[in-house]
């Protein structure tokens, strides 16, 4: 098993469905969503992280939330897709660099069959994201970005392709990725904005959602849906929970029971 870099691998505590003792990687190992994608599109999950209270932003970012054995998880879920998706106002202020660093990683993407390097999907209408991301200076990086700009992004040094819609329009771009790139499955990690149009779209199969065991009240912003015009709430299925230092991890369904 290969821990996130630098730090031991942690023992998480599997509540549900049956009780057991796993790492990160064991837990993730057993989803193989490139298999259980429908009809026309990638498989689609979403991977976020809020207080007890329901907070998604501390400070204006997410990394207050996080803790160790998210961020194992998190690493761990990015050998297990054929892409990570992000929304602008994310890559605006989380900068993102190359998805998955970590050349262990990115053999064990090449053990289960995935390209080494997860492709990356940026949606922005307005194309405001930044040239100097490191995800979008790192030459070894592939970068698709849905817009509805007609611009391109000057003085990038990564592969940056564009999918381009006036206005924006996601299952079209789910589609092409998956008939145009390969793209199988998708692990969107946000923000709050970008959720909400695929969960109104219908776009979204699976959630992994940490819940940190922090009370942040005003200190908090945001929820981790933000913007969604839904005609009722969406009913979703607990899948299993685990456990670390008082920090939980559901995996849930959406959609499908
Ligand atoms: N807690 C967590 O797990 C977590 C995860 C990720 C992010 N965050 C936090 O969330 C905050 C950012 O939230 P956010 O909601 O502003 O960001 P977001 O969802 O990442 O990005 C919103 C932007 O994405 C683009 N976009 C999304 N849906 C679109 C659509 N259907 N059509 C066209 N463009 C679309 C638009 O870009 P343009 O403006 O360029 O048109 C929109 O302004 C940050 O503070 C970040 O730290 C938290």
């Amino acid at each position: 098993m290969t821990p996130a870099r630098n730090e031991p691998a942690v023992t998480l505590r599997r509540l549900l469905p049956e009780p057991a003792e796993l790492t990160a990687d064991e837990a993730m190992n057993q989803w193989r969503p490139w298999e259980s994608a429908p009809p026309g599109r990638p498989s689609m999950a979403l991977n976020m992280v809020h207080t007890t209270d329901g907070r998604a932003v501390l400070q204006g970012k997410s990394g207050g939330l996080s803790s160790v054995a998210d961020r194992q998880l998190f690493h761990a879920m990015r050998t297990r897709v054929d892409a990570v998706m992000i929304g602008a106002g994310t890559a605006r202020v989380e900068r993102y660099g190359r998805i998955v660093p970590d050349p262990a990683r990115r053999e064990q993407r090449s053990a289960v069959g995935l390209q080494a390097d997860p492709l990356a999907v940026i949606v922005s209408g307005s194309l405001n994201v930044p040239s100097d991301l490191p995800l979008l200076q790192d030459p070894d990086s592939r970068v698709v970005i849905v817009t509805s700009s007609a611009s391109s992004l000057a003085d990038v040094r990564a592969e940056v392709e564009y999918l381009r819609f006036e206005p924006v329009d996601l299952p079209a771009a789910l589609s092409q990725l998956r008939d145009a790139h390969g793209v199988r499955s998708i692990l969107c990690e946000g923000g709050p904005r970008l959720n909400a149009s695929l969960l109104t779209g219908g776009l979204v199969d699976e959630l992994f959602l940490s819940t940190a065991p922090l009370l942040a009240g005003d200190a908090g912003e945001r929820s981790i849906v933000e913007g969604a015009h839904l005609r009722e709430p969406y009913r979703v299925a607990l899948r299993w929970l685990l456990e670390h230092e008082g920090a939980l991890f559901a995996r849930y369904g959406i959609g499908q029971q």
